[in-house]
């Protein structure tokens, strides 16, 4: 019996003709940080968006905290306690980075997402708080200089970190991250990975991480699970992973 917090079982995903998941199953235990790697297209995004309720899955299950969760809606997931980044970047524009961290605590604030969006007035007290909680989190993430400055005129790296900080403002238990390395350079990653494990061993978080950087992946992983072309080919420690024959030849293909 598998005992992960997540608890993803035989998970099958089409689209039209293209099996992106073909019965993937795999665990991501408490505390634990989980990577989803493989090449382009191996269906990484799909099995967090699947997790995550943005696709219901063709066949198969997901398990959170052993309650099924299959086919709920985003905002259900949500609060569940499962917070995700996306690969492709998806901050509020016309807001400023203070106030996007500000929309992600509203989803388990009283006055709620919809209230913050419209800007209605909540509570006072709560909404001052709700501040200074999310300027601590601009803080954890390295952002606190940029806290007034609209969003999306970030640099890719601080929008990145602005986007975590959003998915840890909602305080979940689970964060799905979908290449949060991507466009940062070798000192930018070297940061996010020491906040990613720092987020595992002080804040106990569990997380599911896809990424394509392998100094990332390696250094901070406890387990590492391969896709390719939507099956899991591969599942272990991270040395054993990197040294798997049909590892290293789902990714010379990929070059080919
Ligand atoms: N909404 C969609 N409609 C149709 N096909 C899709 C959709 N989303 C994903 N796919 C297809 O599913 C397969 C897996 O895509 P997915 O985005 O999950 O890959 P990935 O592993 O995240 O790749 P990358 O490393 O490039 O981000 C691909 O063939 C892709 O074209
Ligand atoms: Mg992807």
């Amino acid at each position: 019996m598998a005992d992960g917090l997540l608890e993803v079982q035989n998970l099958r995903k089409e689209f039209g003709g293209v099996v992106a998941l073909d019965s993937v199953s795999l665990q991501v235990p408490a505390h634990r940080i989980v990577a989803i790697i493989g090449p382009n297209g191996a269906g990484k995004t799909t099995a967090l968006n699947v997790i995550g309720g943005v696709y219901a899955p063709t066949a198969g299950s997901v398990r959170f905290n052993g309650v099924p969760i299959t086919g709920r809606r985003p905002h259900q997931i949500a609060a569940l306690g499962i917070a995700r980044t996306f690969q492709n970047i998806q901050l509020f524009p016309g807001m400023t980075a203070l106030e996007n961290v500000m929309v992600g605590r509203h989803t388990r604030s009283r006055t709620g997402l919809l209230a913050a969006a419209l800007t209605l007035p909540g509570s006072r007290r709560e909404e001052a708080a709700i501040r200074d909680k999310c300027l601590e989190l601009l803080e954890q993430v390295g952002l606190t200089d940029h806290a007034s400055e609209p969003a999306t005129d970030l640099p890719l790296g601080q929008q990145r970190l602005l986007e975590l900080a959003r998915a840890l403002a909602a305080e979940p238990r689970l964060l799905l991250l979908d290449e949060p390395a991507a466009g940062l350079n070798t000192r930018e990653t070297e940061r996010l990975a020491t906040l990613i494990a720092r987020l595992r061993d002080e804040l106990h978080l569990t997380i599911a991480l896809v990424e394509h950087d392998m100094a990332l992946v390696m250094d901070i992983s406890d387990r590492v699970v391969v896709l390719d072309q939507g099956t899991k080919i591969s599942e272990g420690p991270p040395a054993e992973v990197q040294a798997d024959p049909k590892v290293i030849a789902a990714y010379l293909g990929e070059e080919a």
